[in-house]
């Protein structure tokens, strides 16, 4: 491997001696001039590694690999590097080595969290609180630049309507308007005001546009969507995003009808460019460049280069030595300029996009970092502290017959726990996929977490009863080390009566089932959304000892757990919680913290159900109809859970749904108000959600839409009124039959409540 990475840079290794002063890094040039006079002083190739990104694995390449090609300008970035000593150094090949000292961008996936692991992005979506979100990626931003990393290839804004797609963990779930709050949020708390400030990161969204529609819930590959649904489905959340000043975005891998999104000129160039009028730079996603190849849409790995770079692609990312495909841009790119293919205008184009991003972060002014302070900012107990805040908001009670919950601390029934399943004692999986950066014996178990709260005088005792596995085994095993190995049968067959023992001899069983972190994420979409292993039988059989049992789920994917939802009288989504995981789990299950999550997405019934999502149009045979409905004959269409759903340990009730004016003209706004009521008797939170039905009009609008929301914290019995606003941009949408964007006269149906199915509802008529 280590050769075959040493051979492919090699070829972009020439030497150049052109002596040029540097552009000076003070001073008050505007970035505009300062950009001009140092593309006026760039060779062709010097261009050409700038928009050459390379990826640096310290567990299999030397520096020595990369810093011929940094001093020789080679290299304008590279990704996953993250220590801040090999980033220093690096640096400086770059800036006092290379001939036009142009310092390197330093990339890296930061997805929930560097050093304190955060809830996975479905689970924050979750919350419905995007400050919550905004302030956690500043969190997380803060830590990734005390080492150095500038850059963030997040947030993922993918809308993901098929659970069996592995990667919807990493997004906000199926709903183009919470989805686009929750990525302008992420946007915020990255960049901040200026992504040059203390403590920012540069910004990327992806993967655009289209990849949570693959075939089949299977990663990569192709996504047929219409242009209703592209524009009023799955853009929303990237055009929030550049809204939000987005300063980078990604292409996505898969074809988007019958046209790679790494090729598509419409995406990156039509909708992009000009429709949205985007300023920043586009990255390819890993090696997607050289794959338009194997995609058979390029010739070869040179028409390949020309294909995404003339379609818009500014920077390729590439995996050299473990692709062949890489690199696409470094071998190809100059002499295809030089041949006048690809004009000297489109390439300075890109360049100039670079050099702007690396100029208003800051990097030419402050290219180094500082080593000494990296501890203190990781070492923040501020930062835990929100972690564990997160993961308790991020969390969804999806059934509590009887009150179950919460357990009362020092209640005699409460005495002993037996916490039981394979990811009860895991600080692995606790984390989720995408933790590449912290250091995982810092995470807090779901055992931990439960000792840690009831302290020595209840028993905890944990057993994992049963073993799981993928039937393939991940890609990212090389990262955080391969499972143990598998049980064998014997042990299999001891382990399960251990656990069916320890539940016996307990008081209160809290089975903590779910998916491995690597069972979601990218590479791992899953045929059906079933428990995996003997998970369920365990649970089937100790649920028959009569006990009582709570179910906590780990997971990053919705699951078929319609066995659970009507035997097990309590079920906690606790998702990926993070690393303060196990101790938000213990927070919620002993009530002092009261669940006010709600579900991003539709919980179906099983696989079969997909895809499912509550956003879906009217059929002319609905359910109602006397026959010939639109329906399964063997199964139900409704969702396990409807989208929005949650429970708390208190109860709300929504009343006094009106409208500021029932009768607005086309282009005018209102407000809709609702009272809402803690009617039980603790503090929670409720979130209130506004849904809207158009009737008639160029189109046939979905049965429900998502417009408004807010999570508000009640006292017992207190009451508050939520105001939404309802105006053009909401009521917008883009009309297949006008082939654009149109606001219709129609008649609206609007309800607020507790979730996507809430009953209390009114009208506003909009007219011309
Ligand atoms: C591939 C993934 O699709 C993308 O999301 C990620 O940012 C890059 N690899 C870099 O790790």
């Amino acid at each position: 491997m280590r050769a075959k990475v040493a051979t492919c840079l090699v070829i972009v290794i020439v030497l150049f001696d052109l002596r040029v002063a540097p552009v000076k890094a003070h001073g008050p040039q505007s970035v505009d001039r300062r950009v001009d006079q140092l593309l006026s002083q760039m060779t062709i190739e010097e261009k050409v590694g700038q928009v050459n990104q390379l990826f640096y694995f310290r567990q299999f390449m030397q520096p020595e690999m990369v810093e011929p090609g940094i001093r020789e300008g080679k290299i304008g970035s590279l990704l996953f590097v993250t220590d801040p000593a090999t980033i220093n150094r690096f640096q400086k090949v770059a800036v006092e080595q290379s001939r036009l000292k142009i310092p390197l961008l330093f990339g890296f996936d930061v997805i929930h969290g560097f050093r304190t692991v955060f809830p996975v992005p479905l689970a924050m979506a979750s919350s419905w609180d995007p400050a919550l979100v905004e302030q956690a990626q500043s969190i997380a931003a803060s830590e990734a630049r005390a080492v150095g990393v500038r850059w963030t290839f997040a947030p993922m804004v993918d809308i993901a309507r098929d659970p069996r797609w592995g990667r919807i963990v990493e997004g906000a779930g199926e709903d183009p308007f919470l989805g686009a709050r929750i990525a302008a949020a992420q946007v915020r708390g990255f960049q901040g005001q200026d992504p040059s400030s203390a403590g920012r990161l540069l910004a990327c969204m992806k993967h655009f546009a289209g990849y949570g529609a693959g075939t089949g819930g299977r990663d990569y590959d192709s996504a047929y969507i219409s242009d209703a649904e592209l524009y009023n489905v799955y853009l929303p959340p990237f055009k929030a995003a550049v809204d939000a000043g987005v300063g980078s975005a990604m292409s996505a891998y898969m074809n988007l009808n019958d046209v790679p999104a790494t090729g598509n000129a419409f995406l990156l160039s039509d909708v992009l460019r000009r429709q949205w009028g985007f300023k920043g730079f586009v990255v390819s996603d890993a090696d997607s460049v050289g794959n338009l190849v194997t995609h058979g849409f390029a010739e070869d790995k040179a028409d390949a280069a020309y294909r995404a770079f003339t379609a818009g692609v500014d920077m390729e990312m590439s995996l050299p030595g473990i692709n062949t495909v890489s690199m696409a841009y470094a071998t190809s790119l100059t002499k295809l300029v030089q041949e006048g293919r690809v004009t000297k205008e489109r390439l300075d184009d890109a360049v100039r996009r670079i050099l702007e991003a690396k100029f208003k972060i800051g990097l030419f002014d402050n290219p180094y970092v500082d080593e000494s302070r990296v501890a203190a900012i990781h070492n923040n107990p501020e930062h835990r502290r929100l972690a564990r805040v997160a993961a308790q908001r991020s969390m969804v009670l999806l059934r509590n017959e009887g009150n179950m919950l919460p357990l009362v601390k020092g209640d005699p029934k409460v005495s002993s726990i037996a916490v039981i399943g394979p990811l009860a004692d895991s600080k692995r999986d606790i984390r989720g996929p995408w933790t590449l950066a912290d250091d995982p014996k810092s995470a807090v178990s779901v055992v931990e977490g439960l000792r840690n709260k009831v302290g020595s005088s209840v028993r905890v005792e944990y057993a994992p009863g049963v073993d799981i596995r993928r039937v393939y085994p991940s890609i990212f095993d090389i990262m955080s080390g391969p499972r143990p190995a598998a049980w064998s049968e014997a042990q299999k067959v001891a382990e399960f009566d251990k656990a069916v023992s320890l539940a016996r001899a307990s008081d209160v069983v809290v089975m903590v089932l779910g998916l491995h972190e690597e069972m979601s994420g990218e590479a791992a979409s899953q045929s059906t959304l079933d428990l995996p292993g003997r998970q369920l039988e365990l649970l089937q059989t100790v649920s028959g000892l009569g006990k009582p049992v709570v179910l906590v789920l780990i997971n990053g994917r919705p699951l078929d757990i319609s066995w659970a939802a009507s035997n097990i009288s309590a079920i906690l989504e606790a998702w990926h919680p993070g690393a303060e995981g196990g101790n938000a789990i213990a927070d919620i299950l002993f009530g002092d913290a009261t669940p006010g999550g709600k579900l991003p997405v539709t919980w179906p019934r099983s696989a079969a159900q997909i895809p499912i999502y509550y956003a879906r149009n009217l059929t002319q045979q609905p359910e109602s109809a006397r026959d010939f409905k639109s329906r399964y004959w063997d199964i139900p269409t409704s969702p396990l859970y409807p989208f929005g759903y949650g429970l708390s340990y208190t109860t709300f009730s929504f009343s006094n749904l009106r409208v500021s004016k029932p009768e607005v003209k086309l282009g005018e706004s209102i407000e809709v108000l609702a009272d809402v009521q803690n009617t039980g008797k603790r503090a929670g939170d409720e979130v209130a959600q506004l849904y809207i039905h158009q009737r008639y009009g160029s189109a046939s609008r979905p049965v429900r839409e998502l417009k408004g929301f807010e999570r508000i914290t009640l006292a017992a019995g207190e009451k508050k009124t939520v105001r939404f606003t309802l105006g053009k941009s909401e009521l917008t949408y883009w009309s297949s039959a006008a082939k654009g964007w149109v606001q219709d006269p129609s008649t609206f149906d609007l309800w607020v409540g507790a979730d996507s199915t809430a009953p209390l509802t009114t009208t506003l008529k909009v007219v011309r």
